[in-house]
């Protein structure tokens, strides 16, 4: 298994097939990436990246209009959240030729400690 593979696993789930769907999507792209860490050619990572960033943001969008819609208490620290997790991605972006297995393994387990502690609070509210 190769460093920093990101498994989806059922415990993961938020109890909202959407959201569990977005989830995997950004593990799949982010698991794509970290495969080609190690390729010359740079283009591939460089589209998976913009891959990433844009789930990520639209990602974080749907959850914030679904707990806006569903009248979920806590929404602005969730936000807030989102948006510390958003900087992150955009600043590996805007640092492409710098992006190394340690930023990637950083950023995995941002993204998997949020939905398990913060995400999985959604389910059954949204
Ligand atoms: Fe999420
Ligand atoms: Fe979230």
């Amino acid at each position: 298994m190769m460093p920093g593979k990101l498994i989806w696993l059922p415990e993961m789930s938020v109890g909202h097939a959407e959201i569990d769907h977005q989830h995997m999507n950004i593990f799949r792209t982010l698991n794509k990436i970290v495969a080609l860490t190690g390729e010359e050619d740079r283009s591939e990572i460089f589209s998976l990246i913009d891959q990433a960033v844009e789930y990520t943001i639209n990602h974080f969008a749907y959850e914030e209009m679904s707990m806006v819609s569903a009248g979920f208490p806590d929404v602005e620290a969730h936000k807030a959240q989102h948006k510390v997790i958003r900087e992150y991605v955009h600043k590996l972006a805007d640092n492409r030729y710098l992006v190394s297995l340690d930023n990637l393994e950083e950023l995995t387990r941002i993204l998997v400690t949020h939905i398990t502690e913060v995400d999985k609070s959604l389910s059954g509210n949204v």
